[in-house]
């Protein structure tokens, strides 16, 4: 059972600007993945490498090389935010999209895409999602990819509630999750307060 808070300067700071609600979607794009970035820096930090050889302009040198298959999974919408800087980071990485929507009214998750193979699956899976708010679309996520039999799953995500937090871990105890930020209540809408709003409207601009 793990939760790491990314507790380093610049997470803070672009978080700031990132919850401003005057921050305009086009800087809150780029303040998000700033965030995935140091997030992913994060979560990569127990990845299995093997030791490989290349050859320099000059001799042979040791080095190492990602060994292990690694699944992006984006929560649609607000989670195709993050893919960008992470598949920079790690260029070998697969995508694999879930879509997942927050119904208004019940808070309850409603599951819209999903295109998973039924084998041969990931040894370790990013979730990508902005809001960890009830937890609900998370919990849903990873029971998707328990079905798929995912050895390892890390849930990233910039800003969380401790309610998500604790229901994530309470049903799903392997889960590594990473944040940003964790605020201390949700709403009677259930909105992170004092959050940054809806981070899915903010990126697509798409704020009514
Ligand atoms: C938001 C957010 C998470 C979810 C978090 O998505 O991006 O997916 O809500 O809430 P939860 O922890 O209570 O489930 P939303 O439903 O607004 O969809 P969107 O990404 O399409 O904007």
């Amino acid at each position: 059972m793990s939760t790491t808070t990314v507790d380093h300067p610049l997470v803070r700071c672009h978080l700031t600007r990132l919850r401003d609600a005057a921050t305009e979607p086009a800087e809150f794009r780029i303040l998000v993945q700033r965030l995935a970035t140091l997030l992913a820096y994060e979560a990569t930090q127990d990845l299995r490498t093997a030791p490989c050889t290349v050859t320099t302009p000059l001799t042979d040198a040791t080095g190492e090389q990602l060994d292990e298959r690694i699944g992006l999974v984006p929560i649609l919408r607000a989670g195709l935010g993050l893919v960008d800087p992470v598949l920079h980071l790690i260029p070998s990485a697969e995508v694999w999209h879930l879509g997942l929507y927050r119904d208004e009214t019940t808070a309850q998750p409603v599951r819209y895409y999903e295109k998973l193979p039924e084998s041969r699956p990931v040894d370790v899976a990013l979730i990508l999602d902005p809001m960890l708010a009830t937890g609900g679309s998370a919990v849903a996520a990873i029971e998707r990819l328990h079905r798929w039999k995912v050895p390892r799953i890390k849930l990233l995500s910039v800003l969380a509630a401790r309610e998500g937090i604790d229901r994530v871990l309470s049903e799903f105890p392997q889960t590594q999750i990473y944040v940003c930020g964790i605020d201390p209540e949700l709403n009677a809408q259930k909105f992170i307060v004092p959050g940054l709003g809806d981070a899915g409207d903010r990126i697509f601009n798409t704020l009514e």
